[in-house]
């Protein structure tokens, strides 16, 4: 599926290439993911955060004490980044002459729709992690297609709708996301690909890492190890 198909954002302010408002992640503050994190690797560990944004998660991680390098396609973005290295770059042509004790990929990035840009994802995660290190991917757990349906929650003054909710194949799961705050307003749509815990596997193995299994019950957070 080509990436025009799969992304789209609207709103004020800059938009990055997969459709994120630049300006709304900027005023996002962490949810528990960091502590997550911290608790799963050694302490003081080197991380590489792949889609790195606004560093709502990355100024966090550096607080609880990790070194971290920040990447990501967008400038907008890493302009908002303090404390840490910041490299502008696709996630799937990264090639730094280092690997860290951790690779992280959050927010569901993983979870594109295209296959190949999927598989190229891992690829860079494989050729950055060191041999003793481990590799941290944030997914929607392969329920959540069957689950999710259009909502609308309230948080810290913001409105976040997730409407247009279409399953244009088994496996595909296509939404649009509004979030409002005041008079400002964005929509990002989306499409995200199931990839059952074997299909995962399989994608693992095949860029070089093995699942070790997860950080939580609910099968959100994936650790994959060199293989
Ligand atoms: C949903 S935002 C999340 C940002 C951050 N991880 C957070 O949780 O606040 C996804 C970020 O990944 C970046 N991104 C998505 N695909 C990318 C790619 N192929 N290469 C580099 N950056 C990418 C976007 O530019 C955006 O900043």
């Amino acid at each position: 599926m080509p990436p025009e198909r799969i992304y789209q954002g609207t709103g004020p302010g800059p938009i990055t290439p997969d459709g994120c408002a630049v300006d709304y992640y900027a005023m996002l503050t962490p949810d528990g993911e960091p502590e997550i994190v911290h608790a799963a690797i050694p302490e003081g560990a080197a991380i590489l955060e792949l889609g790195a944004g606004a560093g709502r998660i990355t100024h966090a991680l550096l607080a609880l004490g990790h070194e971290v390098v920040a990447v990501d396609e967008s400038p907008e973005m890493l302009a908002h980044i303090n404390g840490a290295e910041t490299v502008l770059s696709p996630i799937q042509d990264l090639s730094l002459s280092r690997t860290f004790d951790v690779v992280l990929l959050m927010s569901y990035v993983i979870d594109t729709a295209d296959d190949d840009l999927c598989r190229a994802f891992l690829r860079t995660c494989r050729r950055h992690v060191a041999p003793d290190g481990c590799v941290i991917l944030q997914r929607q757990p392969p329920e959540w297609y069957d689950t999710v349906e259009p909502s609308e929650r309230h948080r810290d003054g913001r409105v976040i709708r997730m409407t247009d909710v279409s399953r244009p194949e088994p496996d595909l799961l296509a939404a649009t996301m509004e979030y409002v705050v005041g008079d400002r307003r964005w929509t990002h749509t989306y499409v995200s690909r199931r990839r059952t815990d074997a299909r995962f596997e399989e994608l693992l193995c095949e860029a070089g890492l093995a699942m070790e299994g997860f950080l939580h019950g609910d099968r959100r957070w994936v650790r994959a190890v060199a293989a």
